[in-house]
């Protein structure tokens, strides 16, 4: 998968990509990501992109032509699948957006700052526009990374143990189950003895009733009815 990233702020994104699952997904080649600095297309001798909103009111606007110039660009070289806006009105993001997005082969992202985009840049070239949740950031990119994370570790082969990615919360609709490792007692809380008696379809079987016991306590709109 290539994902191409548009943002004023490039360095925010450096470290995420940098370490663990996101940097040998690169290695791997299974990832190729680009990040774009917006100023790069900017027109103006400052190098801004915003401006002042029409009609008045506090904050700026990122302005249509550094965006279009960057998405443009891109779109020379290559279809994209998605461009994604990330932006605090849009639709929450959750495993199944996930799992749909981790089958595109190429995706841009456009991080939001200030007041948002021009949103002529909206009508006319974004075809997802993703929030991580009801809170506003100061800017998409953390959001982005998130996004990126989440969708990263679903492509095939990024994960050591392509099963883990399966076993997740969510991937089934539940929350994971409890899991422990050694020492089979600490300050007096001892391992589940069905974990420690060696019947696979025992633990299976207990895995799945403490997803569901879990899930019922935290989650259940996860459950429906
Ligand atoms: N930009 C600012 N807040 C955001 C959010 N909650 N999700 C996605 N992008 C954002």
């Amino acid at each position: 998968m290539r994902i191409d990233i548009i943002t004023v702020l490039p360095e925010l994104l450096r470290s995420p990509f940098a370490a663990s699952i996101m940097k040998r997904a690169q290695t791997k080649g299974h990832l190729e990501l680009y990040v774009h600095n917006l100023r790069d297309f900017s027109d103006d001798k400052h190098r801004n992109v915003d401006d002042y909103q029409y009609g008045g009111g506090a904050g700026m606007v990122m302005s249509v032509g550094p965006i279009s110039k960057a998405i443009e660009n891109l779109q020379a070289e290559r279809d994209y699948d998605e461009i994604i806006y990330m932006t605090p009105d849009g639709a929450i993001l959750d495993q199944n957006s996930c799992n749909q997005l981790s089958l595109a082969k190429n995706i841009i992202i456009l991080c939001g700052h200030y007041k948002g985009v021009d949103q002529r840049i909206r009508d006319l070239y974004i075809t997802k526009e993703i929030s991580i949740g009801s809170y506003v950031l100061s800017g998409g990119e953390l959001a982005a990374a998130i996004v990126v994370d989440a969708v990263v570790r679903l492509i095939p082969g990024v994960l050591n143990d392509e099963t883990s990615a399966l076993t997740d919360s969510f991937q089934d609709g539940l929350l994971a189950p409890p899991v422990y490792t050694r020492p089979p007692e600490f300050n007096g809380l001892k391992v589940p003895d069905v974990l420690l008696g060696g019947n696979p379809k025992e633990v299976e079987a207990w895995r799945e009733e403490q997803a569901l016991l879990r899930t019922r306590e935290r989650r259940p709109d996860l459950l429906g009815d």
